[in-house]
């Protein structure tokens, strides 16, 4: 079996492709549930005081952070769900058939994050969540979100971060290395997929070198909430 690794991202997506159709089930037990409010958090901050007409989510896997933004706006909204995995979009598009989405106009891009095949300023918010991680250039992508972003458009990134506390990075290193694992091989029959995360968890750039990303690449105001001890992090971005 090939190794997993994002210096080459066909194998990412092929890992994607493997848990596609346990990822929903897997993220719940995996995070306690905890995710559904840091995700409804990610959406808040970067819908907060606009109300945006043009919604863009990257590696929006099973869709999650798009449907969670639909569930919240009340007028007629374009959003674009992007993903380079098909067996993910997939999910995602199955899901949209057990919702009431009324005069909503939803598109689904199979497409590199780092490549986005929309127009300069066409977008009032873009979210990425668990995903930036995952790809190979993140100073890319961001330049990319930068370009496809209507000038004051905001970016959030929602990502799982390590916490600073003494102990909680403790039981948080032993729950990465041990527990996700053998978790992941139980509920999704991917040991080796589990692993991955989990090593890319710990690997990852700081949040706050995260911020620096967003600056490097052209936001002028860049903010970072950590959430839940920071075993996750938002980072903000305005154009
Ligand atoms: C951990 S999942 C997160 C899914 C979703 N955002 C959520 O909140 O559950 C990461 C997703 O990123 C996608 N992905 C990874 N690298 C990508 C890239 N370079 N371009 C587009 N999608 C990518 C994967 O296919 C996968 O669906």
């Amino acid at each position: 079996m090939a190794e997993y690794t994002k210096e080459d991202p066909k194998t990412i997506q092929e890992m994607f492709g493997n848990i596609a159709k346990q990822y929903d089930r897997a993220n719940s037990l995996l995070s306690f549930n905890m995710h559904k409010r840091w995700n409804r958090e990610l959406v808040k901050f970067v819908t907060e005081n606009a109300s945006p007409k043009k919604y863009l989510d990257l590696c929006c896997g099973t869709g999650e952070i798009a449907y969670t933004f639909l569930d919240q706006v009340a007028h007629p909204c374009e959003v674009f769900f992007l993903d380079f995995c098909p067996e993910m979009l997939e999910c995602a598009k199955k899901k949209a058939t057990q919702k009431d989405l009324g005069d909503h106009r939803l598109y689904y891009l199979q497409a590199d994050a780092q490549k986005i095949p929309l127009p300069s300023n066409s977008i009032e918010s873009v979210t990425i969540a668990y995903g930036i991680r995952n790809v190979q250039d993140p100073l890319k992508c961001a330049k990319e979100v930068f370009r496809v972003l209507q000038p004051k458009g905001r970016f959030g990134i929602l990502e799982l971060t390590k916490p600073t506390n003494f102990l909680m990075k403790l039981g948080h290193k032993m729950y990465l290395k041990a527990l996700l694992p053998i978790l992941g091989k139980w509920i999704a029959s991917n040991r080796q997929a589990y692993q991955y995360l989990s090593g890319s968890i710990q690997s990852f750039i700081s949040a706050e070198e995260m911020e620096h990303v967003l600056k490097d690449a052209g936001f002028h105001t860049t903010s970072r909430r950590p959430l839940s001890g920071g075993i996750a992090t938002i980072i903000l971005g305005e154009k």
